[in-house]
């Protein structure tokens, strides 16, 4: 698939098979993800994947899955039940050992912003591997320290759950909804760019 039409087909997913990934094309969209831009090339980011079925659920917990069950966004535990759950985390340790404190030396907070990239260079990846996934921001950031042994100090920020797997059939009407909804919604160039100044 070309970059402009993966670009367009992509959802967030909120439905998924239990069915395994093959290793292979797991192992290809985190290879795929390393190979983004990060600033000075420190490469703050870290991906936690999780196979685990019993941390799955326990993660699907802080993502707050009944949630969207009880709000009819979802298939029922679609974060426990996707085969893999990648959480993209920012490693402010790791830009700090280069530019010094942060709170002196960072502008922004370019850690979440490189593990934003690679965030979604693994989603698109997954995509083009005949795969789906989801980004969801929305954590209980105390019960992810917890599940996942986060140090205590913040220096690993967890941006979100990223569930990885193969769509659901059943997903298939909330998938058209959100797609028409997706080219109804969206602004046009004319909200979002600003020739020659604001
Ligand atoms: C920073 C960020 C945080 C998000 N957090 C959530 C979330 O907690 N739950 C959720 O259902 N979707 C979340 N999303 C997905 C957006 O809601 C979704 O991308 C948007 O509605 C557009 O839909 P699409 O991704 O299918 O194009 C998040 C996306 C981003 C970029």
């Amino acid at each position: 698939m070309t970059l402009s039409k993966l670009l367009r087909k992509r959802r967030n997913v909120y439905g998924f098979e239990s069915r395994a990934i093959p290793d292979k094309s797991l192992v290809r969209i985190l290879e795929d993800a390393r190979h983004v831009p990060s600033a000075g090339f420190t490469q703050d980011f870290e991906f936690i994947v999780v196979k685990d079925p019993m941390i799955r659920r326990e993660l699907a917990t802080a993502g707050h899955q009944p949630e969207y069950t009880s709000e009819g966004l979802a298939i029922s535990d679609f974060i426990s039940r996707a085969p893999v759950i990648v959480v993209p985390c920012g490693n402010k340790k790791r830009f700090e050992a280069k530019y010094g404190r942060a709170e002196q030396n960072a502008r922004l907070p370019w850690w979440l912003i490189d593990a934003g990239f690679a965030s979604f260079a693994l989603i698109l990846s997954a995509f083009e591997h005949g795969l789906v996934a989801s980004f969801l921001g929305a954590l209980d950031d105390e019960k992810v320290r917890q599940i996942l042994n986060l140090p205590i100090d913040g220096s690993i920020v967890p941006l979100a759950l990223v569930p990885i797997g193969y769509k659901d059939p059943g997903e298939e009407v909330l998938w058209t909804q959100r797609s028409r909804k997706a080219v109804r919604d969206r602004r046009g160039l004319a909200d979002l760019v600003h020739w020659n100044g604001w």
